[in-house]
């Protein structure tokens, strides 16, 4: 045996994790692949890497040195299912399986009791970055016993992006963790592309910007506290004419946006552990919303606002939108972080909040500058309960609050959909209410169902006689 690291499935994430694996000092990977043919192109094509190749899983296995470690990079779902039994009836005590898919962390929840009733570790880890990612670096969220970490954490760091010197990988928490946090990872990406989109849309067609024109806003946009790959990526998009009809590439790609599940995932947790995660959850029923030409084709004639709001200074729009998605970016990670440590509470994970905002400085979809300021955040308050609480978050919110509102009421006057810039902007105020309407929902609810209140000033649980004296009484029990 001469690997200290296989990979099984070789499509693109995996042929790219494999030669990623392959570059760094002191691999030796072992490759397999269901259909021999990829196998042989993988090595064929790139004869640099050097790669131990196994035709059948045993000679994968016999392949591997012990411990055996081996990360499976299939499609999330069946396949994985079906990789893990081969391996375990391959592999002993002791070794180590790992699940880089996007699997979803209850399915790896249940995976690594199966597999490690066995007596061997299994690891869920979340790999961010894209097929980019996965060749040169990517940002790392491996969950799984700590024991099976002193194998699996130097191989990780061997290929993980770098980000102000240290990689971005780190042990998350036990068993699905890693999966949960790259989860939530994926739910926060979808809320910042669609603030990202939201902002395009605004200066389009308030602004009257050409996709060109706000390509550019946007690489100037990139020079500052926005500056994120996202940010980056979104102008070269913007940027790029097609070659058919000489029309920019966004006029002719149809604007209906797919998903394959990690942002629904997110939102449905979030409503299990009862986390208002509004940002994601908008830019969720967004996709939805495009998705569906029927409905849309049915109400494109709907009655809009009957005088379109105009905008009186272009430059002056531009810097609000600007101020407005830095300030609902703020509330989307603060509500992403919120669920990582809601979910923590609920499965028993000791999640480190700094840690997990360090390791997406780099190699991660939603790498950015602005992940630092999180770090530091939670760097000088480890308990801090909300991160847009932390001070450098409500002096950043304080300062772009004015251009929020505006860019929020504008959009409302001049019917342009902006529900991710919206829902942030009401949570944020939702948050800071001294008094919240609350007190009205516990009122009506008391009134129909006899569900009953708590009182401000005093202990206990009351319910008023609505259909009698309306006298109140103090109530044992709530329903
Ligand atoms: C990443 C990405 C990656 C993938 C998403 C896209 O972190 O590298 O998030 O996991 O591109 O699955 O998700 P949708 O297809 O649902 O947009």
């Amino acid at each position: 045996a001469t690997a200290n690291i296989g990979v099984v499935g070789l499509a693109v994430m995996g042929s790219n994790l494999a030669r990623n694996l392959a570059s760094r000092e002191g691999n030796t990977v072992a490759v397999y692949n269901r259909t021999w043919a990829r196998t042989e192109s993988l090595i064929e094509e790139h004869p640099e890497a050097e790669f131990v190749q196994a035709k059948s899983v045993e000679e994968f296995a016999a392949s591997l040195q012990k411990p055996r470690t081996a990360i499976i990079m299939v499609q999330a779902g069946r396949g994985t299912d079906a990789v893990i039994d081969q391996l375990t009836q391959v592999f002993e005590p002791g070794d180590i399986i790992v699940d880089g898919g996007n699997a979803l962390f209850t399915d790896t929840i249940r995976r690594e009791q199966a597999v490690s009733a066995k007596g061997l570790h299994f690891v869920g880890a979340g790999i961010s970055g894209g097929e980019e990612g996965a060749l040169n670096g990517p940002s790392i969220m491996p969950g799984g016993s700590p024991e099976s970490y002193e194998t699996l954490g130097p191989i990780l760091k061997s290929i993980a992006a770098v980000a102000e010197g240290e990689p971005c990988v780190t042990h998350i928490g036990t068993d699905g963790a890693g999966h949960f946090v790259k989860m939530i990872h994926n739910g926060i990406e979808y809320a910042d592309m669609q603030l990202i989109a939201e902002a395009y849309d605004l200066l389009r067609n308030s602004a009257g910007l050409t996709p060109a024109e706000i390509a550019d806003v946007f690489t100037e946009w990139n020079r500052g506290e926005l500056e994120s790959y996202l940010i980056e990526i979104t102008a070269e998009v913007l940027r790029q004419v097609d070659a058919r009809t000489g029309k920019p590439l966004v006029d002719v790609i149809l604007d209906q946006a797919g998903s394959k599940g990690t942002g629904v995932w997110t939102v449905q947790t979030a409503l299990n552990l009862g986390v208002p995660v509004s940002g994601i959850a908008e830019a969720v029923f967004a996709r939805a919303l495009s998705s569906k030409p029927a409905q849309r084709a049915a109400a494109s004639e709907l009655p809009g606002p009957s005088t379109p709001a105009r905008v009186e200074d272009r430059d002056a729009f531009v810097e609000d939108v600007r101020r407005a998605l830095y300030a609902s970016k703020i509330i989307a990670y603060s509500q992403g972080f919120d669920a990582i440590a809601a979910g923590a509470d609920e499965y028993g994970w000791n999640i480190d909040l700094g840690s997990v905002a360090k390791i997406w400085r780099g190699g991660c979809i939603i790498r950015a500058v602005f992940l630092n300021r999180i770090t530091d955040a939670y760097t000088e308050q480890p308990d801090l309960v909300s991160l847009v609480t932390a001070p450098y978050f409500t002096e950043a919110v304080a300062g772009e609050q004015d251009s929020w509102r505006r860019v929020v009421a504008h959009a409302a006057t001049s019917g342009i959909p902006t529900p991710a810039f919206s829902s942030s902007l009401a949570y944020y105020d939702g948050l800071r209410a001294k008094r919240l309407p609350a007190a009205v929902v516990q009122g009506q609810r008391d009134f129909f169902g006899a569900h009953t209140y708590k009182r401000v000033d005093a202990e206990g649980t009351y319910h008023t006689l609505w259909s009698g004296d309306r006298t109140e009484i103090e109530a044992t029990d709530s329903h």
